[in-house]
């Protein structure tokens, strides 16, 4: 058997994996999100620790955890989790929607312009080198004690074994790593007065970084079991999908939503705010569309409305409708692809005295899949194309939402088999790839036999009949940023 973590924004996922990768159990402990500022983003990660205690905990209730060969993680991507001498936490880590660092963003493209050719993408707020200059600047007694920048992942694997590690496509999205050799850069780090001495030894993912150390194997009652590197969340669920090629991709509907495609090269498009990371596994890099508010924008709403996000899915389905008035832009956090706009705000509009909750509630599902739309808009002129998408994520567990993905898209969508556990399944899968390899086997072979395509549940075709109705509601969705942007300002 083979554990997962994953160290999602609303949860962290246990996943246990048996010899054949077949799912076990899982297990989540849920997370809390702190906005002390608008356009902020924060969680304590102390939380983290608790929480993988806790899964651990629940996980022991259904199985024998005796088990288990090795340990695999993969979690929220771009995270700063800054740590002082002694490895204590210096303050709550700033997560990858929060949107302070806009300002620094613009003063580091400025001061140095060929810092984006080197990292291969935009200083975006998001991402984990910006935030490091907002420290610096805004918390001068914080930047002084810093002494490492840990990724959410790696902050767990560092309770857990005592070492301080990453992989290559988490640490592609803090900006500070070369893509292309997979290896930190002196002078990207040196923008933000940083050195390798500040940085955790970079792996693949796959790769053996440790053991669970003496004590926490003794408080979580496993043995010292291998700790693989694991991968930033969205790589981890391609792993778990079995997208491990070019031309192969999928879709993540979790907070955020993602559209992922396998390259076989670094192929950076900054100009498209397309992201452009290292994958998971050797001599693989993606591309990404992010939009930052996907299944959030529904829990949002379910919050809004006393409603649990089922609830309102189960009275839409009720009630029938496919088509609605109502246009919603979900911008909730801001956005990432295509505006690269901290401060990009939601809106509602068409709204009459007719208008209800389900009709407000399909206008969400429609919304995030235009901002999936505008993410495919943008990897295509970024030269990548995929014939089908599998899908990944809470948010794909509503038949519904994937149908109307697959129309908006104009794709053919699969659901498949652990496609509700997430980046979960891939971290399992990674702790296993990482324990057969320690047998001496061949990587590529392995990669082959393990990081198979789970069976099909659904497929989505796009329903002709509903063309046009997207067609142009997509056509009124585009200029609604542009026209409403100020209002934030
Ligand atoms: C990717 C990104 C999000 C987080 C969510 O760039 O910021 O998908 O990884 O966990």
């Amino acid at each position: 058997m083979y554990l997962g973590l994953d160290l999602g924004t609303s949860g962290l996922k246990g996943v246990v994996i048996d010899a054949n990768g077949r799912v076990l159990a899982q297990e989540t402990a849920s997370l809390v999100v702190d906005s002390p500022n608008a356009t902020w983003s924060e969680q304590d990660p102390l939380s983290w620790w608790q929480a993988c205690k806790d899964v651990v905990g629940q996980l022991h209730q259904r199985l024998d955890l005796s088990k288990l060969k090795a340990l695999g993680l993969s979690g929220q991507m771009h995270g700063a989790t800054l740590l002082d001498a002694q490895g204590q936490v210096l303050r709550p880590c700033i997560l990858w929607n929060d949107g302070r660092s806009q300002v620094q963003c613009e003063a580091l493209m400025a001061q140095f312009p060929d810092g984006i050719e080197r990292a291969g993408n935009l200083y975006m707020p998001g991402f984990t080198a910006p935030k490091i200059r907002w420290v610096q600047e805004n918390e001068p007694e914080i930047f002084a004690k810093l002494t490492h920048v840990l990724l959410p992942k790696d902050y767990l694997a560092y309770r857990l074994t005592g070492i301080m590690s990453s992989d290559c496509s988490d640490a592609a999205g803090t900006l500070w790593l070369n893509p292309e050799t997979r290896q930190w850069d002196d002078d990207l780090l040196a923008i933000t007065e940083l050195t390798q001495a500040n940085m955790p030894i970079i792996y693949e993912g796959c790769d053996l970084v440790g053991t669970l150390s003496e004590t926490v194997a003794r408080d979580l009652g496993l043995a010292q079991l291998p700790v693989v590197a694991g991968a930033g969340d969205n790589a981890a669920g391609a792993v778990g999908m079995g997208v491990t090629n070019p031309g192969q991709g999928f879709i993540s509907l979790g907070t955020s939503g993602v559209y992922f495609t396998v390259s076989e090269s670094h192929k950076a498009n900054p100009q498209n705010t397309v992201h452009a990371f290292c994958h998971a596994l050797p001599n693989r890099w993606h591309q990404m569309g992010v939009t930052l508010s996907a299944a959030n924008s529904l829990a949002w709403f379910a919050k809004l409305m006393d409603k649990s996000v089922v609830e309102l899915l189960d009275a839409l389905e009720d009630s029938g409708i496919k088509r609605t008035n109502v246009l919603f832009l979900p911008y909730l956090s801001g956005e990432r692809t295509p505006h690269n706009d901290p401060f990009a705000n939601g809106q509602f509009v068409g709204l009459s005295n007719t208008t209800n909750v389900e009709a407000m509630t399909l206008a969400i599902l429609e919304g995030v899949a235009f901002s999936l739309l505008d993410c495919q808009n943008a990897l295509v002129s970024a030269g990548s194309f995929v014939d089908e998408l599998s899908l990944i994520g809470g948010g794909a567990r509503s038949a519904m939402w994937r149908q109307i993905i697959a129309n908006v898209l104009n794709k053919r969508l699969i659901y498949r088999d652990g496609g509700d556990v997430g980046p979960g399944l891939g971290a399992a899968r990674l702790a296993l790839l990482g324990e057969q390899q320690g047998q001496g086997k061949d990587i590529e072979s392995l990669i082959a036999e393990y990081c198979t395509m789970p069976d099909v549940l659904e497929i989505h075709e796009p329903e002709a009949s509903l063309g046009s109705y997207y067609r142009n509601k997509y056509a009124l969705f585009q200029p609604l940023y542009q026209s409403t942007k100020s209002l934030n300002e």
